[in-house]
């Protein structure tokens, strides 16, 4: 029997979806990416929405089982859930016109995936805002807070497993009882084994228990879709399978990803479970104190006595007590060399700038880098609460009073050019480096930070502060190397070449500390189990990475905040000349406390799911990993072309997991740096600096990648893609194409806070998601008649996208997607002359078609069409030159010069914006002057005279251009209204224009035709 389409083939809850996975990004608390860094992370509400609708079929196809449907009817229908929840809207909210939606078992499904709530619709029919937590409905499966919702997701599981055993011959009631009746049995068995006291030792029951509870996690996953992710990354789309009850597998070549994988979505779900110890064993591994800190409620008392003590979370607590543990072995050992003032308050950072020689030979003068004098400037406090460093020079001495108020003077430090405040000498940059390379440049401490009650205090170093650090032992610098062009940003040129070299001696004594007493035995030998012990070492390394990226010498100091910067705010590490040191030992919120407090709260809120994903670190695209179609669905997030070097990058990581965690971990570990030249991403520098090669490399490896995917997997494969240049997406859509799939759904879901759909901007913040399946092609396709299939297509998606408020390259992007699809069908496309068609051609067709579609129906010449279609893509936003060039060539007799000539485009460097009317009549008084002049210029004359005070002016000339109402100028003017963004003056003038069109002609036919020098704008 034929297959039905997946509901992600057919439809997607985009706006919702969008909705949630842009609130994503603000959600902290126990969120995966709070874990541990990782760079491209996917939002979790996408990445669910994009497994669930991969999984399940779309209800309305004709071949879709009656048993899912009857199941929707069960689970989402009206009589098993209380305010029907998931009732179509009654009105779509994000429509102008009153449109309601169908209630058919699609929709019903669509709602469950994501709904708007209730308040959300009411505001915007008034125009309110909502705020972000309460766009989506509480029974939406993608709304963060549902992450843990039993309810919604069992739900979202049962749909699954109806879905996945249509064919078993059962129906929908029977086979709900067979689910109810697995999951039973795993909760049953994790009852038996989490209530069995001093289940940590190894006993016979203990080990029959726990096998019990692996049979019915296996019985169960052996009914639920195998889902795979090839590049896992930091882990979202497997935590999202294996939440949505799958089998969950995922790939990721890099050791650092793989280890965070394992700390997401492994050890959390498999050790974040109750433990019962007796008394006396919690004693013997934790120690009277810490029993005394068990509160009453989870001590078990027989015959008024402590017998034994339950932990809720095992794992969650074990790693508080030893990372607590361990930073206070640590700070005994080291915490000397971070003294305490004479009245005992212990700073909480330190703050620092290295200072350069003047090359003037006759002044020399030791010149702090400092690029201005400001520590702190808080948000919300007065410019007299603003702390800066006052310069005191006495002779060639440099030093400084910290002092409360204003201070704008320029700093000594432009661009790492050296302006000497003692003889005004400029140093240039280029000696200030050889100073840095060759070691010359000096750290100088000039400030000491505390905390108070009302903030933080600021005050000059003490003689002891200043001395301590030169008493501390000559500290081992770790020698991995950063890679050139990547990674290393701009350090290289300034003598950095090392990792190990991006920290001072306190801050190395600090790491070596903390790794040796992680290695001396921290763990007792109580802990039996090697892999637990391993799941608990890895949270210790993960302790240790993030102090490591707030313990360097490139953090920055947020002066709004009074906060440090952790190094990787950027994705490169760039050179810092002055830069705040914590005490990792302190109360401040970048402390060493405040890093564990994050990893507990991620372990703490992802622990209830009873199912783990199963990483390999291993490079994607290996055929014997899983046999012929043994993987139902793949859902995966490819690298982004160059836009991220993660192996070069994740270094930083590497260099310290592989001193807390190649023991544990040895196989993970053996290289000397992250593997680089598997990687699938298209960087030149790994090329020796060959773009071709790279390139090259890159599609050689995603096709790769993606022909072992289409031989294991049966049914659909989702790839979400982020880059926005043609380039990227080409070599991503040959990859698909050459390995033998199509694309058959694709969707733009916003996932970038761009402050609202509304807001137009021109650059992608989106990420585009295709389906794609395993395809026949047809044999030879014509060029024409593909052509005019992709119109239509392309046609079709940019109306549906344009009302969704997709803009721009998020628009465009989204649309290849559809293009491809229809290009895909065929083995070849040849044109008349026998030649055939490339993906890269096919791209290009696709733009022209959506621009020509957004064009639909517009009369008017040429630069008008342009002004209208660019307005719609990217409204007054910047954008590349490049894209002016494609335009201006698309269906349009225009050069491209003459859009600037004309100030219908205005440069900026190489970035350009539109020219609203004021702009352009500001460059040429004269735009729009004659009849002849292009509809837009006409328009904006009209426009600057409407705003203006010569109403005889504006008269004459609506006279002379615009006297018919059924003209192509008052056409012009509609359009404008619909596409000009709501608050600008042009839209102001527009639809002032459109709402008095009637009067302005009537009144035009009373006054007298213009003549030569009238119609003055300046009047
Ligand atoms: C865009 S990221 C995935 C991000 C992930 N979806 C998340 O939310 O964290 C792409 C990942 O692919 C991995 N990768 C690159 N080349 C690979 C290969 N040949 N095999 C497996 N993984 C690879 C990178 O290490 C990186 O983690």
């Amino acid at each position: 029997m034929a297959q039905a389409k997946k509901l992600i083939e057919v439809a997607m809850p985009i706006k919702e979806i969008s909705a949630e996975s842009v609130r994503d990004k603000s959600v902290r608390h126990g969120h995966i990416s709070t874990l541990h860094l990782w760079w491209a992370r996917r939002p979790l509400p996408v990445c669910r929405a994009v497994v669930f609708a991969s999984l399940v079929p779309d209800p309305m196809d004709k071949n879709c089982p009656e048993v899912f449907k009857d199941a929707i009817k069960i689970i989402l229908g009206k009589e098993n859930n209380i305010g029907d929840p998931y009732k179509p809207y009654d009105d779509i909210p994000y429509t102008v016109a009153i449109d309601k939606m169908e209630d058919n078992l699609r929709n019903r499904l669509m709602m469950f995936i994501g709904k708007f709530s209730n308040e959300y619709s009411i505001n915007e029919k008034s125009g309110k805002t909502t705020p972000s937590a309460k766009l989506i409905s509480n029974s939406s499966l993608v709304k963060s807070e549902n992450k843990n919702n039993e309810i919604i997701l069992t739900k979202a599981r049962k749909l699954i497993w109806v879905a996945h055993n249509s064919q078993v011959g059962k129906t929908a009631t029977e086979l709900l009882l067979n689910f109810d009746q697995h999951y039973k049995s795993i909760k049953d068995a994790e009852y038996e084994l989490y209530n069995t006291t001093d289940r940590h030792k190894i006993s016979t029951a203990v080990v029959s228990k726990e096998i019990v509870l692996q049979n019915a996690i296996s019985g169960f996953l052996d009914k639920m879709p195998r889902v795979f992710d090839p590049f896992a990354g930091g882990g979202a789309i497997p935590l999202e399978a294996a939440r949505l009850g799958c089998y969950s597998f995922g790939n990721d070549i890099n050791p650092v990803a793989h280890i965070i994988q394992k700390g997401s979505v492994e050890f959390p779900q498999k050790y974040g479970k109750p433990i019962i110890y007796s008394k006396s064993e919690f004693i013997n591994i934790y120690g009277e104190k810490e029993f005394q800190k068990i509160t009453n409620e989870n001590i078990v008392f027989k015959n008024g006595q402590a017998e034994e003590v339950i932990i809720q979370n095992r794992i969650s607590f074990d790693v508080k007590f030893f990372a607590q543990a361990l930073l206070a072995h640590t700070e005994k050992e080291i915490g000397k060399y971070y003294p305490a003032d004479e009245k005992g308050v212990k700073p909480v950072a330190y703050y620092w700038v290295k200072t350069g020689t003047c090359s003037n030979p006759s002044c020399r003068a030791e010149v702090p880098l400092l690029k201005q004098f400001y520590i702190s400037k808080r948000r919300g406090v007065s410019e007299k609460q603003w702390v800066y460093f006052k310069p005191i020079i006495v002779g060639k001495q440099i030093d400084f009073e910290i002092k409360s108020g204003k201070f704008e003077e320029e700093g000594w430090n432009n661009r790492g050019n050296l302006k000497c405040p003692i003889c005004g000498n400029i140093t240039d940059v280029k000696e200030i480096k050889r100073q840095s390379k060759e070691g010359l440049l000096k750290d100088r401490l000039i400030a000491v930070i505390e905390e108070s009650k009302n903030g933080k205090i600021f005050r000059t170093p003490t003689i002891d502060e200043i001395s301590i650090v030169d008493k501390i032992p000559k500290q081992e610098i770790p020698g991995e190397k950063i890679q050139k062009n990547s990674a290393g940003g701009d350090t290289l040129s300034w003598g950095i070449t090392k990792w190990g070299e991006m920290y001072s001696n306190r801050q190395l004594l600090v790491m070596h500390s903390l790794i040796r007493m992680k290695k001396e035995n921290l763990l007792p030998d109580t802990i039996t189990d090697k892999e637990y012990r391993n799941a608990i070492n890895v949270y210790l390394a993960f302790l240790i990475d993030r102090i490591a990226m707030r313990n360097t010498r490139h953090n920055t100091w947020h002066l709004q905040q009074d906060t440090i910067e952790k190094v990787f705010g950027r994705q490169a590490i760039s050179m810092v000349f002055d830069y705040p040191e914590m005490n990792p030992f302190s109360t401040f919120t970048s402390s060493a406390y405040s890093q564990l407090d994050q990893i507990l709260d991620y372990i703490n809120e992802e622990s209830s799911c009873f199912n783990i994903s199963i990483c390999q670190n291993a490079a994607s695209g290996d055929k014997s990993q899983f046999t012929r179609k043994y993987l139902d669905v793949v859902v995966t997030d490819p690298p982004y072309y160059d836009a991220i070097a993660y192996a070069d990058l994740s270094d930083f990581f590497y260099v310290w997991m592989k001193r807390t965690l190649a023991n544990d971990f040895p196989l993970n570990f053996a290289t000397p740096q992250t593997p680089k030249s598997d990687e699938c991403t298209a960087l030149k520098h790994h090329h020796n600096g060959d773009y071709e090669k790279a390139k090259e490399h890159f599609e050689y490896k995603l096709y790769q990648i993606f022909d072992a995917i289409e031989s294991q997997t049966k049914e659909i494969v989702s790839i979400m893609f982020a880059h926005q240049s043609t380039e990227a997406w080409t070599t991503l859509c040959n990859s698909i194409l050459k390995a033998k799939m199509n694309i058959t759904g694709s969707w733009a879901i916003e996932t970038e806070n761009t402050g609202g759909l509304k807001q137009d901007k021109a650059f992608l913040a989106s990420s585009v998601t295709v389906s794609c399946t395993p395809t026949e092609r047809k044999g030879y396709g014509e060029f024409k008649e593909v052509k005019t299939e992709i119109e239509k297509t392309v046609a079709k998606e940019v109306d549906e996208l344009y009302r969704l408020g997709f803009r721009g390259a998020d628009l465009l992007t989204a649309c290849f997607g559809q293009a491809v699809s229809e290009f895909g069908k065929y083995e070849k496309v040849e044109k008349a002359d026998g030649s055939e068609v490339t993906v890269a051609e096919l791209l290009e067709m696709a733009r022209e078609s959506a621009f020509n579609a957004l064009l639909k129906g517009f009369v008017g010449d040429d630069f008008t069409k342009f002004y209208i279609g660019w307005l719609q893509l990217y409204s007054f936003a910047e954008s590349d030159f490049d894209d002016a060039a494609k335009f201006s060539r698309v269906g349009l007799s225009i050069d491209v010069a003459e859009l600037f000539t004309e100030h219908i485009l205005i440069k900026n460097g190489n970035k350009q914006t539109l020219g609203g009317f004021q702009e352009r009549l500001q460059a040429n008084r004269n735009t729009g002057e004659k009849t002849s002049s292009f509809l837009i210029d006409q328009v904006h004359r009209t426009m600057a005279l409407y705003m203006g005070t010569n109403r005889m002016a504006l008269l004459q000339y609506i006279g002379k251009v615009a006297a018919n109402p059924e003209s192509s100028f008052w056409r012009v003017v509609t359009s404008l209204c619909e596409v000009l963004p709501s608050g600008s003056e042009d839209y102001k003038q527009a639809t002032g224009l459109i709402t008095n069109k009637e009067s302005l002609i009537r009144e035009s036919k009373s006054v007298q035709p213009i003549v030569q020098g009238q119609g003055n704008l300046f009047q």
